[in-house]
């Protein structure tokens, strides 16, 4: 949540790296990081809050 916009693009950056396709920020991440997310893992980005649950297939 406090992660500067650079950090936050350095997470994207390690998470494309990793093969990291779908990401589920929830509201502690923070409202700069879940923009960030949004921009960059457009159509992945899956709404995230208390009680959520998701089935993962690889
Ligand atoms: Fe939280």
């Amino acid at each position: 949540m406090r992660s500067s916009k650079k950090e936050i693009e350095n997470i994207v950056k390690l998470f494309n790296r990793i093969g990291v396709e779908t990401v589920a920020p929830c509201h502690c991440t923070g409202k700069k990081a879940i923009g960030i997310f949004g921009e960059k893992f457009a159509g992945n980005l899956l709404e995230c809050c208390a009680g959520v649950t998701f089935e993962v297939s690889n």
